[in-house]
């Protein structure tokens, strides 16, 4: 694939896995436009990407929000007159048990995690349809692979879970239906990446269980686990960026940062009974 001349959308594009990519493509040609929430550290990626001699839009969007998504769409296609590449890529954690999640976080993490990824691909679907090409990526997890094994932590990352999982399911769905028409859509499943995800989290819990989550959180990134352990190891975003690079390269729809995911993703594919045994023998009776 080449990406020269690219104009690519990524939405929590000022942090993170998303900030990594897009001074990833940047750096290979293709012009970026990031959305995101936090408008200091869009700044800071609009003129770091500026600085590599490509032409950069930063757009305040919250991917809750219809409005903003249609401004997105509005301000790309004003500034940079085609979208080539979407990346879905804004997602936020919740943190607590299933019974203290109230309805209005249910909504927040689906809003943003699931119904972010539904917004970007009403807004630039039709766009890349009338071309008849284009790039989609959607950021789901590896806890939207498994729900109850290594990364998800299910009795406390059940709505996140659920919300990663609609997105690959999505994805999927999208894959099928869009190929035939040009358009490439991948689904990016990371297990431990190196970001602000977890500070940016909403704890449903007491201050101090908070803390030892966040304590527990910073050990995670900071140390790997070893090698028994390997979805445990932690990537770093760059490292990330450059395996979705290459996974567009090669078209490929699952981008698996860990793997250990492939075990996970075995034990569903081949037979749900296995899955079954394998959920009575570690959670049952
Ligand atoms: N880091 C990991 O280990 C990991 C693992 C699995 C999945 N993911 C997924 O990767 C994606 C990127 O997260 P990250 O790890 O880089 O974390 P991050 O917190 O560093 O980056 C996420 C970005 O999304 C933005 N954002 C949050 N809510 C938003 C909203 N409503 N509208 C627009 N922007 C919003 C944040 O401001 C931030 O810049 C997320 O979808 C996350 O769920 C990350």
């Amino acid at each position: 694939m080449d990406f020269k001349g690219k104009v690519a959308v990524i939405t929590g594009g000022a942090s993170g896995i998303g900030r990594s990519v897009a001074l990833a493509l940047a750096k290979l040609g293709t012009d970026i436009v990031v959305a995101d929430l936090d408008d200091t550290r869009l700044g800071e990626v609009r003129k770091e990407i500026e600085g590599m001699g490509r032409r950069a839009l930063a757009v305040h969007c919250d991917v809750l929000k219809d409005a903003d998504i249609d401004n997105l769409a509005e301000e790309t296609f004003k500034t940079m007159s085609k979208v080539d590449i979407l990346f879905n890529n804004a997602g936020v954690s919740i943190r607590g048990r299933m019974e203290n999640i109230s309805m209005k976080d249910w909504e927040w993490i689906v809003g943003i995690n699931l119904f972010g990824v539904v917004r970007g691909i009403h807004a630039f679907l039709p766009h890349m349809l009338e071309r008849g090409s284009g790039y989609i990526i959607n950021t789901a997890s590896g806890n939207g692979l498994v729900g109850s094994e290594p990364p998800a932590v299910a009795s406390e990352g059940i709505p996140y879970t659920a919300s990663k999982f609609g997105v690959v399911g999505l994805s999927e769905g999208l894959f099928g239906y869009l190929r035939p028409q040009g358009i490439m859509v991948s689904v990016l499943c990371p297990a431990l990446v190196r970001t602000s995800i977890a500070t940016n989290a909403r704890y449903i819990m007491s201050d101090s269980e908070k803390k030892a989550k966040l304590q527990d959180a910073e050990k995670l990134f900071t140390k790997n686990m070893g090698k028994a352990a390997d979805a445990l190891d932690v990537m770093e975003s760059d490292d990330a960026a450059q395996l979705v690079i290459k996974s567009m390269e090669e078209k490929r729809f699952f981008i698996i940062t860990h793997e250990s995911q492939y075990e996970h993703l075995m034990r569903r594919g081949q037979d749900y009974r296995k899955l079954e045994k394998y959920l009575q023998d570690a959670f049952g009776k």
